[in-house]
């Protein structure tokens, strides 16, 4: 049941979703576990040949994304239309390749949300009563769980959201908190009677039960067979206004709940995408008996939503149910949740300022594999394993035996060399195919690599080099060094899904169509090869640090932020000797500032320098500053840092430099600028 064994033949027809990433935040490391993930899978299966579509959205609803928007002063509209862009320069940035990416703001949207309730409805799965909540008689609305913060019921701790506490771990109702405050004006909430929306989710428990028998892995059929023994609650789909959302029909002031139209964004997605495609037939996937194939692709913390409330809003609706819900677990960096004061909160734009996204993606299917269990970004072990596994084995095979090729005009030789290591190679397509398909990414990868190193053995132990300094062997160098490159060429194409972006330039060097998976059939024989190029640099620890570096956030307590220090620590064994004594005037007449970085760009012709503008309260400064290599411009806008005043400005070739910003380190790209604690502010003295 868990392990699918469909042999993938190339007549599926499948559709793919990962969950739809809320649109008021960035897309972080963690994200992009699932996302990758997926993305590695379609890719697989377009590569085998089956008829596959991946499709996402955003989830664009709710309150947080209303008061986000209006705490901006922009309409949520504005902030969703913002957020998509953003999601998709991510997306693109680390080669996720989705065939649509859509909004759950959408007319599609909201016609299939409308009808999926109007099917409820009319079939009695809905039920109406009056409940009683919390309500800011401020901002005159009712507050979400998160948005009401007091003490705990049980063990007292102040500042604790609604639903739990951080230091007990109690769960409990937002009305059980001591001394409630919303979050939201701060005012005290008072209890106010709604009438709200109920999904009878009882109605669908045999339908269910047979549905989890099939549709997810046994480890997640027992925690929901857990919820199931218990007896299934009413689901609560309405809220009331104000919401960002849409409208129950003939309800004024009534709401969907946002989590009632985000799993039916995968549809309008999807009908989104039909519209586009001629002869791609919704009905085709989505009616019941559909013997197309539907995947979603989802993080642990949303179990319940697609395993319960999905499939039951589907039936009642006449729809199909998913095929299977895959669910994988947390990301972890070095072993603990990330963290922004540690500089583990890593966005995925920042990664992707300073390191390869192909790194990543490899080291994610080095590990990943079909469990619920967290997954650790260990940052050590990543460089480790990306330097050795893909530069050190894959790459170096082709950097091998490119040279020789090249030397001798680049046309592989018209034989094979060693056909039965040849065959070991295809013969191994079935197992890593096997293991793509059951997403035991770690499996397929480690097979890989045994073929890789199987490769470099074969070539050290033929030692084309020495071959090719005799004319007597030169034509056996060659044959030993096409027979690498046909070896590689395998390899690429198993490793395909993986690193979309380097097999595309190996497709260039190789001279040849996109790679399928049927080419590992045909080896390339008296092929002419295009020039090689280098494929992949090693990963620097030091680019890592540096992203450590620029991902610290100070914590919002007064905590002293350790992180960047931490990063370097090994470092600090040669310390710079004390300076010569001065008197304190001669410090008093140095004026430090604290200064907010309103904006970093990089100079033309300079390599080392970029321009800052620096608000020190009563001024602006302009600066060149000589951090280039430690900081890319992004990761500096809108930080606090510390500058010297009153320093005479000095003209430069690209302008006025008024004062200098303080960092520490060597220099390069070991270099840090200092980091004031949060609630100081632009201008202030440092003295
Ligand atoms: N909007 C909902 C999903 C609606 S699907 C109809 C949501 N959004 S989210 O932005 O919070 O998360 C999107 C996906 O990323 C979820 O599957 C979530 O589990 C996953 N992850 C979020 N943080 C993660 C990690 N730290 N690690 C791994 N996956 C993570 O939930
Ligand atoms: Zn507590």
């Amino acid at each position: 049941m868990s392990q699918q064994k469909i042999p993938s033949n190339g007549n599926r027809r499948i559709l793919i979703t990962s969950a739809l990433p809320y649109a008021n935040g960035p897309i972080h490391i963690g994200h992009m576990l699932e996302y990758v993930q997926t993305d590695i899978w379609s890719r697989f299966q377009k590569l085998v040949g089956n008829e596959c579509y991946y499709v996402c959205a955003d989830d664009t609803h709710g309150t947080p994304i209303m008061l986000s928007a209006q705490k901006q002063n922009i309409t949520p509209e504005e902030l969703i239309a913002k957020s998509h862009a953003d999601h998709q320069k991510d997306f693109d940035g680390f080669n996720v390749q989705f065939d649509n990416f859509h909004s759950t703001h959408s007319p599609e949207n909201k016609f299939f949300t409308e009808q999926v309730y109007n099917q409820l409805l009319a079939k009695g799965h809905i039920a109406k009563r009056t409940i009683n909540q919390l309500y800011d008689p401020e901002k005159n609305m009712f507050l979400p769980d998160r948005f009401v913060k007091g003490e705990c019921p049980k063990c007292g701790s102040a500042d604790q959201y609604g639903d739990n506490c951080d230091v007990c771990s109690a769960t409990y109702s937002p009305v059980e908190l001591k001394n409630p405050k919303s979050a939201v004006s701060g005012s005290t909430p008072i209890l106010k009677d709604s009438e709200h929306f109920f999904v009878k989710l009882q109605d669908f428990e045999s339908m269910l039960k047979q549905w989890l028998l099939t549709g997810v892995s046994q480890q997640i059929a027992n925690k929901l067979n857990e919820w199931l023994e218990v007896g299934l609650q009413e689901w609560d789909i309405s809220r009331d206004a104000p919401y960002f959302g849409y409208q129950i029909p003939n309800e004024p002031n009534k709401f969907f709940y946002v989590w009632l139209d985000a799993p039916i964004g995968y549809m309008a997605s999807f009908k989104n995408l039909c519209d586009k495609t001629p002869g791609l037939e919704f009905d085709d996937f989505w009616n019941k008996g559909s013997d197309a194939e539907l995947y979603h692709f989802i993080g642990k913390d949303i179990i319940n939503f697609h395993c319960l409330f999905w499939p039951a809003c589907l039936s009642a609706a006449d729809y199909r149910t998913p095929t299977q819900v895959f669910a994988h677990g947390f990301l972890t960096v070095n072993g603990t949740k990330m963290s922004k004061s540690k500089g583990t909160f890593i966005k995925a734009s920042t990664y992707l300022n300073h390191l390869n996204p192909e790194y990543l993606r490899y080291y994610f299917a080095a590990k990943l594999s079909n469990k619920v269990d967290d997954f650790d970004l260990n940052l050590e072990d990543f460089v480790q394993r990306v330097n050795s596994d893909l530069v050190n084995k894959y790459v170096n095979i082709a950097s091998r035996c490119a040279k020789l090729v090249q030397k001798s005009g680049g046309e592989m030789h018209a034989e094979i060399d060693q056909p039965e290591l040849l065959k070991q190679f295809q013969d191994t397509a079935e197992e890593i195919s096997l293991n793509y398909e059951n997403r035991e990414y770690s499996k397929a990868t480690k097979a890989i690599m045994l073929l890789a190193d199987k490769a470099n053995t074969y070539i050290d132990e033929k030692a084309p080099w020495t071959l090719a300094k005799s004319e007597d062997t030169a034509d056996e160098a060659l044959k030993v060094c096409s027979m690498g490159i046909n070896l590689f060429r395998i390899l690429s194409i198993y490793l395909k899904p993986v690193l979309p972006a380097l097999v595309s330039n190996v497709e260039a060097f190789l001279n040849t169509a996109p790679l399928s998976w049927q080419d590992i059939n045909q080896p390339l024989l008296a092929h002419q090869l295009n020039k090689f190029k280098p494929l992949m640099k090693r990963v620097d620890i030091k680019q890592v640090e540096v992203m450590v570096a620029s991902s610290v956030e100070a914590a919002p307590s007064k905590k002293k932020n350790k992180a960047s220090k931490e990063v370097k620590k090994n470092d600090l064994s040669k310390v710079e000797p004390i300076k010569p004594e001065i008197q304190f005037e001669d410090f008093d007449k140095i004026d430090l500032r604290l200064a907010r970085i309103v904006s970093a760009e990089h100079v033309e012709g300079a390599d080392k320098l970029l321009r800052l503008k620096l608000d020190i309260g009563a001024d602006e400064k302009q600066v060149f500053a000589g951090i280039k290599s430690a900081y890319a411009p992004e990761d500096l806008v809108g930080r606090l840092t510390v500058m010297v005043a009153n320093l005479a400005p000095r003209k430069m070739r690209f302008g006025l430099s008024e004062g200098m910003v303080l960092a520490a380190g060597p220099g390069g790209s070991d270099l840090w600028i200092l980091n004031p604690d949060e609630g100081s502010k632009p201008g202030m003295r440092v003295k």
